[in-house]
C-alpha cells in the first residue's frame, strides 16, 4: 500500500512540472523553441508533409496535436477517407454553406465579412480543423476562370478591405485562416504547367495587395502556394514570392502550406519557403497512390538529404518554428471556445450576407419588386373577367437552376450543407397564397444527378429534346404574369469549376434561346443569373430586370425571395465589370501568349506540358481596361474595342434614389452628403475613386482608393467622410522597387459605381 502510494506521488510531481512548449501563457516564440528542443530530427521531418489527405503529424510522445485542414472558403469541407477523395459518409458534418465569395465581395461591406468570418470560423472550430483553406483573393483577370467566384473580384482595394475582417475573425477562433492561391493563380486551364510572367509593377499594384493585406492586417496565420510557376519556379517554392516577397518584405512568420499537390522538388522546397506539403502524388508514383506520403518531397527524400549531409536543419528548424508557432495559435492556444454548428446565428450570417451582396442590375418599369396585388390588378385590367378578389397571379419561374442544388460541385470548394434552399422553394415559400408559382425547367443542363458523392437532385433528370422544353417554357409563359428566369452557371466542369476554365462567355445550355423565346410572348421576365461570373447577355434590351445572384449557400432561395420581393431593398454592388463579349476583355485580346498561355521552349522531358503565359494588359485589368480610350486601348492591346460595360465595376441599383450631394474637402477630409430620396429604406455602398490630371507614369484613368456603405431611411441625410491618405497617390515603381507617390494634381471623384460620379473635387499632393 505504502508503496503504491510513492509511485502515485512521484508520478504527480512528474506531470506537475509542465515543460515551457506545454504553459499556454509563456510567450509563443519561447514554447516554439522548447518544443523544437526536444523533437528529434526524424519528429521534425515528419512534421512537414501530410500523412493523410487533410492532415499533418503532429509529435504524439510530446502531445503535440496533428494539423487538420479544411477546405474551404465557403463552408467547412465533409469528411473524407484517411487517404482517398470519397466521401468518409459521417453523418455528423453537415454545415452552414455561407455565400461563394463574389458575394461576400459584391456586399462591399467590411461588416459582412467579419460576421462571415466569424461564422465560418466557428464551425472550422467546432468540427476541430486547425487550419480553414480560405479566403481566396485571387484576381478576376478573366471571366473564364472557373474559379473566380471563390474569388473577390477584380479590384486590389475592395479585396484587400474585405479579405482583413474575414482573416481576423476566423483566427478568433483559434483556427488559422489559409489565404489562397500565392501568387497568379488566374485561371484554371493549364494549372499546373503555366509560367506566368508579369511586369513587377502589375505584381505589386494588381495582383499581390489583397495578399499583402491579409497577411500584414488581417495577420493570417498561414498562406497557400498556387499550382502554377511564376519567374521560372513553381509557387509552392519560390523564391522571389515566398523568401523575398512574403517573408522579406512582409514579414510574414505563419506557415506556407503548399497546394494540394504543388510541391514538386524536394530542393527546392528546402530553400525556397514551403513549411507544409499537402497532397502530392510525387514523382515516380501513381496519383493518390497509399502510402505515398513517406515519398513525399519534404519526407524521406528529405531526410535523406540531411543524412548524407547535403542539408544541415537550419532550413527544418524554420520550417518547424512555422509549424509550431501555428499550432501554438491555434490548438495548443489558451482558451479558444468550443465554436459551433448550424446555429440560428449562422443561418442568420448566411441569409444576411446574401441578402446584401445580391445585385440588381437593371429594373426597367420598376418591374421589381414583385407586388402580388399588383399582377392581379394588372390582369384585370387586361380583361381578365375575373373580379380582382378571386384573381391569383401566377408567377412562372424557369430554370434548372432554380432547383439545382448549387451548395454541391465545383471542386474543392463543394460542400455537405445541412439544408439548401432552392430559389423554387424561397419563392414559393414567399408568394404564399397571394400567388401561384408554378416551375418549368427551359433548359436541361447537364443534368448530373451526382457530385462530389453528393445527390444533387435525381428528378432533374430530362432526356427530352431542348426544342421540346423550350416549347413547354413559352406556354407556360404566354399564361404567366411574370416570368423568373433563373439560370446563369452552375458547377459543373466547364463552368464556375475548379480544375477547368469556361469554354465559352455565352450561357450555357442553350439558355439566350430559351431566354428570347419568352421574352418574345411575355414582356414582364426577370433574369437571375446564378454564377460566379460574368456572361454575355445578348437579349439585355427584351429582359427589364436582371439580377446577378451569385453561388449563396443555404439560404440562397430565401435570400433571392428577399430581393425579389422587396423585403430586402438590393444593396450589391458589381465586384467585377461585365464586357458585352469576351474580345472585350484584354487578356482576350492579344492571342493566346496572354491567355490561356503557350507551349513553353524550355520543355524537357521532366516538364514535356510547360506553357508560357505573358500578362500584357499589366495593370489595366476590369475598370482600368474599361476606362481607358479606344486610342489607350489600342495603344496597350494593339486591338481597336470601343465596346462599353454592359454593367460597369461597382454598379448596382436599389429600389430606392440616393443623392449625392457636393463634396467639399478640408485638409485630407473629403466629405459629402448622402441622401436616401426614394420612398425604401436602403443601403449604398459609396465609392472613392483617384484619378491623377498628369501623371509622370501611365496610370490608370482612376483608381478606387475607398469605399463605404452607408444604411439611410426615406428621406434620411448622412455625412460621409473619407481621409486621404498618401498611400492613395502611389505607383509601384520598378527603378525604385517601391511605391512612389506621385506629386501633382488629382481629382478625387465619388460615386455609385466606377461609370457613375456623382461628385469630384480637386486635390493636389505636395
Ligand atoms: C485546391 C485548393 C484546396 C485543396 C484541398 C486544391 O486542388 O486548389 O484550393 O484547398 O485542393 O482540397
Amino acid at each position: 500500500m505504502t508503496i503504491a502510494l510513492t509511485a502515485l506521488t512521484i508520478q504527480a510531481q512528474v506531470s506537475n512540472a509542465t515543460p515551457v512548449y506545454l504553459d499556454e501563457n509563456a510567450p509563443i516564440e519561447q514554447r516554439v523553441e522548447d518544443a523544437l528542443s526536444r523533437m528529434t530530427t526524424a519528429e521534425k521531418v515528419k512534421m512537414l508533409h501530410a500523412q493523410s489527405k487533410f492532415s499533418s503529424a503532429g509529435v504524439a510522445r510530446l502531445g503535440i496535436p496533428e494539423i487538420w485542414c479544411t477546405d474551404g472558403p465557403h463552408g467547412v469541407r465533409a469528411e473524407v477517407l484517411w487517404d482517398e477523395w470519397n466521401t468518409a459518409n459521417w453523418t455528423n458534418d453537415s454545415i452552414t454553406a455561407f455565400p461563394a465569395l463574389t458575394c461576400l465581395a459584391a456586399t462591399w461591406n467590411t461588416d459582412m465579412s467579419a460576421i462571415y468570418g466569424k461564422a465560418i470560423g466557428e464551425e472550422a472550430l467546432y468540427r476541430r480543423k486547425t487550419i480553414l483553406l480560405g479566403p481566396g483573393v485571387n484576381i478576376y483577370r478573366t471571366p473564364l476562370n472557373g474559379r473566380n467566384f471563390e474569388y473577390m473580384g477584380e479590384d486590389p482595394l475592395l479585396a484587400s478591405r474585405m479579405v482583413v475582417p474575414y482573416v481576423q475573425e476566423v483566427q478568433k477562433n483559434g483556427v488559422a485562416a489559409c489565404v489562397k492561391h500565392f501568387a497568379l493563380n488566374n485561371q484554371e486551364v493549364n494549372r499546373h504547367t503555366t509560367n506566368v510572367h508579369v511586369s513587377d509593377r502589375a505584381l505589386y499594384e494588381i495582383y499581390l495587395p489583397a495578399f499583402k493585406a491579409a497577411v500584414q492586417e488581417g495577420g493570417a496565420w498561414s498562406i497557400m502556394g498556387s499550382y502554377n510557376r511564376y519567374n521560372d519556379q513553381f509557387c509552392c517554392h519560390n523564391k522571389r514570392l515566398l523568401v523575398d516577397i512574403l517573408r522579406g518584405e512582409w514579414g510574414f512568420d505563419g506557415a506556407v502550406v503548399s497546394d494540394w499537390g504543388g510541391c514538386c522538388d524536394t530542393e527546392e522546397a528546402i530553400k525556397y519557403g514551403l513549411d507544409l506539403e499537402y497532397g502530392s502524388w510525387t514523382n515516380g508514383l501513381s496519383w493518390g497512390l497509399s502510402n505515398a506520403y513517406d515519398s513525399y518531397y519534404l519526407a524521406q527524400p528529405y531526410y535523406n538529404l540531411i543524412k548524407e549531409g547535403k542539408y544541415g536543419t537550419k532550413e527544418l528548424d524554420d520550417k518547424c518554428r512555422n509549424i509550431l508557432r501555428l499550432i501554438f495559435r491555434t490548438t495548443m492556444a489558451k482558451r479558444q471556445g468550443f465554436g459551433n454548428l448550424c446555429s440560428d446565428e449562422h443561418r442568420a450570417t448566411a441569409r444576411q450576407v446574401a441578402d446584401e451582396g445580391i445585385v440588381l442590375l437593371q429594373n426597367r418599369d420598376n418591374i421589381l419588386p414583385i407586388n402580388p396585388a399588383k399582377l392581379a390588378t394588372d390582369r384585370c385590367k387586361q380583361g381578365d373577367i375575373m373580379t380582382l378578389q378571386y384573381v391569383v397571379p401566377t408567377i412562372l419561374v424557369v430554370g434548372e437552376n432554380a432547383k439545382k442544388p448549387l451548395t454541391v460541385g465545383g471542386g474543392s470548394s463543394s460542400l455537405k450543407a445541412l439544408y439548401e434552399i432552392s430559389p423554387l422553394e424561397g419563392i414559393r415559400m414567399r408568394a404564399g397564397k397571394e400567388a401561384n408559382v408554378e416551375w418549368v425547367r427551359g433548359y436541361v443542363g447537364t443534368g448530373a444527378t451526382q457530385q462530389d458523392g453528393m445527390i444533387v437532385g435525381a428528378e432533374l433528370e430530362d432526356h427530352r429534346p431542348a426544342e421540346e422544353v423550350r416549347a413547354e417554357a413559352v406556354e407556360a409563359a404566354k399564361k404567366a404574369d411574370i416570368v423568373i428566369f433563373v439560370g446563369g452557371l452552375n458547377k459543373e466542369g466547364h463552368q464556375d469549376c475548379e480544375g477547368v476554365d469556361r469554354l465559352a462567355y455565352e450561357l450555357p445550355y442553350g439558355q439566350n434561346e430559351v431566354i428570347e423565346a419568352i421574352a418574345a410572348v411575355n414582356k414582364n421576365i426577370v433574369f437571375v443569373n446564378i454564377s460566379g461570373n460574368a456572361v454575355a447577355m445578348p437579349w439585355l434590351d427584351k429582359v427589364p430586370a436582371v439580377l446577378q445572384a451569385w453561388f449563396l449557400g443555404s439560404e440562397a432561395g430565401n435570400a433571392i425571395a428577399d430581393v425579389l420581393f422587396g423585403d430586402v431593398n438590393p444593396s450589391g454592388k458589381l465586384p467585377f465589370t461585365i464586357m458585352p463579349a469576351l474580345t472585350d476583355y484584354p487578356a482576350h485580346q492579344m492571342g493566346e501568349e496572354v491567355y490561356p498561355g503557350v507551349p513553353s521552349d524550355k520543355r524537357t522531358k521532366e516538364q514535356p506540358e510547360l506553357m508560357e503565359e505573358y500578362y500584357r494588359e499589366d495593370i489595366f485589368v476590369g475598370y482600368r481596361y474599361a476606362d481607358l480610350s479606344p486610342k489607350a486601348r489600342k495603344a496597350l492591346t494593339g486591338v481597336t474595342c470601343k465596346a462599353q460595360p454592359l454593367f460597369p465595376f461597382g454598379h448596382g441599383i436599389s429600389y430606392t434614389t440616393f443623392e449625392y450631394g457636393k463634396a467639399t474637402i478640408s485638409g485630407n477630409q473629403v466629405s459629402l452628403t448622402i441622401t436616401n430620396t426614394g420612398k425604401a429604406a436602403g443601403k449604398e455602398a459609396v465609392q472613392l475613386y483617384v484619378a491623377p490630371k498628369k501623371p509622370s507614369v501611365q496610370r490608370p484613368v482612376k483608381e478606387l482608393k475607398a469605399f463605404s456603405k452607408v444604411a439611410l431611411q426615406p428621406g434620411d441625410t448622412k455625412t460621409l467622410t473619407f481621409t486621404l491618405t498618401e498611400e492613395m497617390f502611389q505607383y509601384f515603381s520598378e527603378q525604385q522597387h517601391a511605391f512612389v507617390t506621385d506629386k501633382g494634381a488629382y481629382t478625387i471623384l465619388i460615386g455609385a459605381s466606377s461609370a457613375d460620379i456623382r461628385t469630384q473635387v480637386p486635390y493636389t499632393v505636395k
